[in-house]
Order: C-alpha cells, then structure tokens, then sequence
C-alpha cells in the first residue's frame, strides 16, 4: 500500500511517502524552494518522493492531509463569537483568506494534485483523506519508534483545536486518552516570549531556548501567579487576558506589557539581561509544565516508554530534563516534531489506523537516522558542480575522510554535503558546518562569518556514540540532536569567582570545557550520537579526527546562512561555500578547498535572504 502524506498552507510545508508502514521519502518543500519555513503546496517535495519510490501518481492509494480544514476554521469561527466584538479584527483578517484558500483545501489540494499527475486518472477526490493534527503528530511520534507500546505526548501551538495530546500506542493502534484545547496552549505560551522578546513566533522559539542559559528565572513566579494555571491532572489553563492571539493580531496584550515592565523588544536591538531572564523564566516554567504532563501521563497510562512530537518537543532542554527526571524508562522524539513532521504522522495513520495494515518494530527506530531526502551520485554531483565553475579534486573515500579531519585539526571550517538531506529542522551529518570543537574562537567563527547569525546562539556536538558518556552527561543514545545534557565534569574548566560574577552575554567569551565551541555558559550541551549504522561517512571523519587529537567530537551545524533554508542540492552547498568563509567543502567524493576557486564566484549572498 503506497499512501502520500502531505502538509502545507500554514508553515514548513512538507510530503513524505510511505510504503506498506515503510517511510520510503520525506522533505520539506523550502529545501527546494529556497524559501525559509515555505507554506506553499509542497509540489517539488511530493514530486521527489515519488520519484526516490519509483512510483507513478496513479500508483498510490491514497494522499492524505495532516489536518482537518473545517474543524480548524471552526476554531477561528467559535473564538470570534466567543470574544466578538474584541475578536473581530483577527476574524475580519483571517476571513478572506479562508474563504478564498483555506475552506475550500479539498478542491485546492486536489487541484494541486491533478497537476503533479495531469495525464493519470486518478480520482483524488476519492483518493484524498484527511488526519486531525494531533493525532498526525501523534502517529509521527509512535508508528517509527523502537517501541512495541508506549504513551504518547504531543504539545504545539494549536492544530483544529487542540494544543496538547495524550496517547496510547500498541502494535498497529493508537489511541487518544485526553487533550487539552485552545487558547491553552503551551506552544502559544512560548510563542508569546518568543515574540516579546523581539524573535519572530513560529522559528524564533530556538532563539528563546539558546538565551535562556544566559538568564535568571526572576520573572518565573511572576508567570506561574498571573499567566498559567498548572493543574494536579497535568493540564494548564492561560488566562487570556494577558494575551491577543484571541482578539488581536500580536501575540501579546498590553496587560502582558504592564506585568513585565516594558513594551516587546524591537527585532534585531541590542538583547539586555532582561531579554535573557524573560527567557530564562519562560524556559523553566515550561520545563514544569511538560514535567508535571509527563508524570501524570505515566501515572495515568501505566506505560514505561514515552514517545514525544508537536513543535514543543523540540525544546531539547526540557527533553533532557524529562530524561533525567526518569520518568520513564526511555524517550523517543520525532526528529521532525514540527508540522513537516505531520506529513509522515498522516501517512502512517491512515496506513495502521484506516486502513489496519500491520505495524513491524522498526529497530533502531523507523526514520532511517532522518535521512529520508534527496541524494546525489559521485558523476551526477561532478557534472554539477563543473557547470558551477567549481574547481575540485575527486579522492576515494580514505582520502577524503583523511584530507577532511586534518583540516579540521588545523582550525579550518568545512562544509560536508554527503548522503541523503536530513527531514527535520536538523542538520545530522548530511548537509552540515563542521569544526573542531576545542577551538576557542571556533563559536565566534562560525556565528559571525560563516551563518552571519546572533552572536550568543550556542553549537552542538556530534560524538561518536561509543564515547557520549566519557564527554557528557548521558549514557542514552540521542542522534537527532534533541537532548540536551552537560559536559562531563573531567572536561569541565573552572571558572574564577570574577568570571562567574560577569553577567549573560559576557560570560559566552570564558572557555568552559576542552570542547568550548560546543559548551553552554551553563556547561549544557544539545548532543548529537553519531552512529556507525545510519551514517558510516560522517562516523569515519569523527572517527579520524579523534585518532589525530584524540577528541571524538565535532562542531555540527547546519549548513545554510541565517535566514536560508539548509542546502538541498551540490550546486546550493557550493554557492554558501562560496558566499560564506567557509575554508573546505565536501561533496561526495570531490574536496574543493577556497584557495582554488576563482574569486569573482565569491558572492555576499547572506543578504538574499531575509533575517529569520
Ligand atoms: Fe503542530
């Protein structure tokens, strides 16, 4: 059974195929558009994925959508009666694009389908179903995890109605045991301080996440006093009136503004200690939250292992709290949480949950380590990069991986498109920045010249996952960057009583560890395990690397410039290579080094693309 999962029109559009319970192909539609967060039907995404299965658009059984339009638009309609006349004005906005677009999804994604196929005739308007969001995200979460039962946990900004889901999952079935339903939202919570803090909502919010560690929690109490309602049973209520999502066009109101002192800062002004304790206290009021829903659901539900999904569960923090807190046994993340994620959660509902075909354990887990996107063959990525006027040197693989760690050793950043892309916010080791992680000035480096980005946002770690527990504190495997941990204790540096008495941002400058470039002002780092399994190229550099400086880990971040979607094709990485001071680029078997290639190529395109 072939079914295609699609999400699209609201952010991080997406299609992924699905064969027989198996995900074959899944990606994000702004990798080929080169259009951040791109909401558009995910037409290139949905052509990809069938061409990666081989399959015609008569071949599939059925496309189905990761949500259900009628129940969202009735959200806004009964919020408009609720809180009319306040209401009015985001009703009056949001109207006239879901009467055009929104209430009439089916006939427009049945009209997008028709011409991915124009000759086939295939009757989409039979073949075209539809998943609520949670139970999307929910089915994202279960269906591709290593476990044979579990509970399920799903917390976003909103979907139809619901904000927050609690499931249960067993073989081939699924089951939702309770929700909680907007305005509560704990997403839309977080998106509130995303937007007060001068980030923008809905790609802001890992912003918010990286600033808490420079913060103290001092406005917390003043949160859980005013704002939210954290109840015995794990459910929360908001008290609207500090906020406007509701009634307005903002997320927040001013009675928000008088409690915290101040109006919302302005995007992209100098961040104060208050910008980082509001995010500190956000941070941890949220950490409560899931925490408290996490031990009621274990209570609740009787299950040992939990599965997470919805935007929330990309809050690596809280997830490593969750983790420590032993709540359960073991923990399993969608690495694409978000709503491109929902596009694989559909498919896999209506494969075991409609249609009741059998679910087989995936073993380590179903999501192939995330590489689930597009892939390039040695002469196809050497016939693209000439017409790009690249100038490159074909090496087998041991040189290559050679040539690349000793680079790294030498201080030099590199570019490492290798493999399948990534599905998912995360760059995993297939279309990666990497660096060595004890340089000092690697951090600034990278920030600064290379993703032209904020200047206090933190890297992560990819370490070799035999070594994770003689550098972190974790003993669990995490190879979709989604848990967060501390640098071991013997790789820690003291810092004198001056160093701990300067404040936020001027602490980021202290070296913390033997790993500084990777190292929170916390000590707290958002860890990568790289696995020999899912992804033997980049495992044999880290591998080489640790045998030069015997350190087995290495800077990893995405490979893009602020505000650019992560690159998708050779000739994308060559163009960020040649945008950026990137010293060294890897694709596939070919190294380009800068030195070599011709100047006029260089090109500042950081300003193509719009601030995030
Ligand atoms: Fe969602």
């Amino acid at each position: 059974m072939l079914i295609l999962g699609l999400s699209a029109y609201y952010h991080d559009s997406a299609a992924a195929l699905v064969r027989d319970g198996e995900i074959v192909a899944a990606a994000q539609e702004e990798r080929f558009s080169r259009i951040k967060h791109d909401a558009r039907f995910p037409g290139d995404a949905l052509r990809y994925c069938l061409a990666e299965g081989h399959v015609q658009p008569s071949d599939l059984d059925y496309a189905v959508f990761y949500e259900k339009p009628f129940l969202k638009f009735d959200r806004l309609f009964e919020t408009y009666m609720a809180f009319a006349p306040r209401g009015f004005t985001s009703f009056a906005t949001a109207l006239p694009l879901w009467l055009t677009e929104k209430l009439f999804q089916k006939s427009m994604l049945v009209r997008e389908l028709r011409r991915v196929a124009p000759t086939s005739l295939v009757d989409w308007d039979e073949r075209l179903l539809f998943s609520e969001h949670h139970l999307s995200h929910a089915a994202s979460a279960f269906f591709p995890s290593p476990f044979e039962r579990a509970a399920v946990l799903t917390m976003d900004g909103v979907g139809e109605w619901t904000t927050t889901s609690v499931a249960v999952g067993a073989g081939n079935e699924l089951k939702v045991h309770k929700e909680v339903q907007f305005p509560h939202s704990l997403g839309l919570l977080y998106s509130a301080f995303t937007y007060y803090t001068g980030f923008k909502v809905n790609s802001g919010e890992y912003k918010v996440m990286g600033l808490a560690p420079y913060g103290e929690p001092r406005y917390a109490q003043r949160i859980r006093d005013h704002l939210i309602d954290i109840r015995e049973d794990g459910s929360f209520r908001l008290d609207m009136q500090y906020f406007n999502y509701c009634t307005g066009l903002t997320m927040t109101s001013e009675r928000f503004h008088e409690l915290f002192e101040g109006p919302p800062r302005q995007p992209e002004t100098r961040l104060t200690q208050r910008d980082m304790d509001l995010a500190a206290s956000i941070q941890v009021v949220t950490e409560e939250v899931v925490s408290n829903l996490a031990r009621n659901v274990a209570s609740e539900t009787g299950e040992r292992d939990l599965c997470l999904a919805g935007g929330v569960a990309l809050n690596c923090v809280a997830n490593g709290r969750l983790l420590r807190e032993r709540t359960f046994d073991r923990i399993w993340i969608q690495p694409a949480a978000g709503d491109a994620g929902g596009a694989v959660g559909a498919a896999l509902a209506v494969c075991h949950l409609t249609k009741g075909q059998p679910r087989r354990v995936p073993w380590p887990d179903g999501m192939r380590g995330s590489f689930l996107g597009p892939q390039y063959c040695q002469e196809d990525i050497e016939t693209r990069l000439t017409a790009a006027k690249a100038t490159f040197t074909v090496l087998s693989e041991d040189e290559l991986i050679d040539r690349c760690a000793r680079a790294l050793a030498g201080g030099k950043a590199l570019g490492w498109h290798q493999g399948r892309m990534e599905f998912g916010p995360r760059a995993l080791g297939g279309r990666s920045i990497v660096g060595d992680p004890r340089s000092p000035t690697m951090q600034k480096t990278l920030n600064l010249k290379i993703k032209y980005r904020e200047s206090f946002r933190p890297f992560a770690p990819s370490v070799l996952s035999e070594h994770v527990n003689k550098w972190f504190d974790l003993d669990q495997d995490s190879p979709y960057m989604l848990l967060v941990a501390d640098v071991h204790e013997e790789k820690r540096m003291a810092m004198s009583d001056t160093e701990r008495a300067l404040f936020g941002i001027d602490r980021l400058n202290i070296p913390r560890s033997a790993i500084p470039a990777v190292t929170h002002v916390d000590y707290s780092a958002r860890i990568q395990t790289v696995h020999r399994e899912t992804n033997p190229r980049y495992y044999a550099l880290i591998e080489r690397f640790n045998a030069l400086t015997g350190c087995p880990v290495l800077v990893n971040t995405s490979f893009n410039v602020r505000g650019e979607p992560i690159v998708c094709t050779p000739e994308d990485a060559f163009r960020c290579f040649m945008g950026t001071e990137l010293d060294m680029l890897a694709v596939g078997n070919c190294l380009l080094d800068k030195a070599d290639q011709e100047p006029s190529l260089a090109a500042r395109y950081e300003r193509s693309f719009g601030l995030d």
